[in-house]
């Protein structure tokens, strides 16, 4: 693939930051959104509990002031993961929150254990009944919370507690991803009062009051490792645009170890590939190491490096479901409790697979560009979860892709 591409805004700062605009006393304005499915999905269920929204190119117009609902909507909230970010949201408007416990990709048992010990700290009553988290409180109040483990979700959940609780919480252990970092700058821009985030430790000065924001998203750090991953495996001459180039030194510094041309400045990434590739060794690690969700795609990419990879996954249990459909297009993988082994093939054959989850579907995707023939892709509807229109991306830098039929992309 050849050209110049455009990342769109981050599908897991977005799917934070809609949520919180519901703490504001007046509309937010948020712009550089995906539209995604997700998005999509978010703004049925702020609709559903009250919000006036408007979203047209990217930007959303969010008027919370018309809010009046605490019970989440069952049927929205199975259909994406992060709906469980509404339940400290709606606490601090009701003083009580009903929403279903979260879905999201089959890649683990995924607990929330952490955002309930976060919640609780602070002073809310959380129980599980019926499938939701029922959740009450006579009155919030800053504490000092200490995660088990850097939970992405438990900190964004925390952080939303913390900003309507009364009084200062420092939260220990804290998630340091670019939309954690986001979120907050969100909420600042709002009145609020976070320092720390991207660190271990967050400190937050709760009760004040929100208003009205103008917000853009950050890129999307996913989307953007995902071409990144797709320009080096067709040997192609790509520039990805509007990134940011500090969000992805863990997957620069792996493709420059496997012989990738990579190089950055400002808010773009340029990557030359002469096909030739080294079989290199992938952890994946909380940020800033190399990021699960990018552990998929990559292996697609080792399945035509010259030798022996291996990947790890430490942070999801079941994240290499997605093997079986590689090793139908002839790829050379075993899995050995969390570590895949992958061993370099010359080439890769075309053939029907099915995406298991939404990274799964990137990683069909990148081995069907790099395949020899036809390879259909079923389960779209996972991967436009998570890419916008990444189909007509791919084909804007030369790729034969199309998709066919309702749920399906061809890959030929
Ligand atoms: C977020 O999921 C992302 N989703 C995931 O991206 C991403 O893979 C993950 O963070 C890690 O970076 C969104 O932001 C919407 P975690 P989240 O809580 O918050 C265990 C994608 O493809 N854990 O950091 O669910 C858990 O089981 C998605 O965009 C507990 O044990 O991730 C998992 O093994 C997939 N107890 C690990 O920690 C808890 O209370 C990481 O979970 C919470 C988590």
């Amino acid at each position: 693939m050849c050209g110049e591409v455009s990342v769109s805004g981050g599908k897991n700062a977005a799917v934070a930051i809609i949520p919180a605009a519901l703490l504001a006393n007046s509309p937010c304005t948020i712009e550089n959104l995906p539209d995604i499915e997700d998005v999509r999905v978010l703004i049925e269920m702020l609709e559903y509990l009250g919000a006036e929204i408007t979203f047209t190119d990217g930007t959303m117009c969010v008027d919370p002031t018309k809010v009046d609902k605490y019970k989440a909507p069952y049927e929205l909230s199975r259909r994406m993961r992060a709906s469980y970010y509404l339940a400290p949201v709606l606490l601090g408007l009701f003083s009580r929150a009903e929403v279903p416990l979260p879905g999201g990709c089959d890649i683990g048992a995924r607990p929330i254990d952490q955002t309930i010990k976060g919640m609780t700290t602070l002073g809310a009553d959380v129980r599980i009944e019926r499938g939701s988290m029922v959740v009450s409180t006579d009155g919030m109040y800053g504490a000092e919370v200490y995660l088990d483990l850097p939970s992405v979700g438990a900190t964004v959940n925390t952080v939303l507690t913390a900003v309507t609780a009364r009084g200062n919480t420092t939260i220990n252990n804290a998630a340091k991803e670019p939309h954690i970092v986001d979120l907050a700058n969100f909420l600042n821009s709002m009145g609020a009062r976070i320092k720390g985030a991207g660190t271990d430790v967050i400190r937050v000065a709760g009760g004040r009051e929100l208003h009205g924001s103008t917000y853009a998203v950050i890129p999307d750090q996913i989307e953007t490792g995902t071409l990144m991953i797709a320009a080096a495996a067709t040997g192609g001459d790509v520039l990805i645009t509007g990134a940011i180039p500090t969000h992805m030194e863990a997957l620069s510094a792996k493709l420059l170890e496997m012989g990738v041309y990579v190089s950055d400045d400002d808010d773009r990434i340029h990557i030359r590939s002469d096909g030739n590739l080294r079989a290199v060794n992938v952890k994946t690690q909380v940020y800033p190491g190399f990021p699960t969700d990018l552990q998929q795609p990559i292996t697609s990419l080792l399945t035509i490096a010259n030798g022996s990879s291996m990947v790890t996954e430490t942070i999801y249990e079941a994240r290499f479901k997605y093997v079986e459909e590689l090793r139908r297009l002839g790829a050379s993988i075993r899995v050995i409790d969390h570590t895949a082994i992958v061993e370099g093939v010359d080439r890769l054959i075309g053939a029907p697979v099915t995406a298991t989850d939404l990274r799964a579907g990137a990683s069909m995707i990148i081995a069907g560009l790099i395949a020899d023939g036809v390879t259909e892709v079923s389960g779209l509807n996972y991967i436009l979860r998570g890419y916008e229109d990444i189909d007509r991306k791919l084909r804007s830098l030369g790729a034969k892709v199309e998709r066919v039929v309702s749920d399906r992309v061809l890959m030929y």
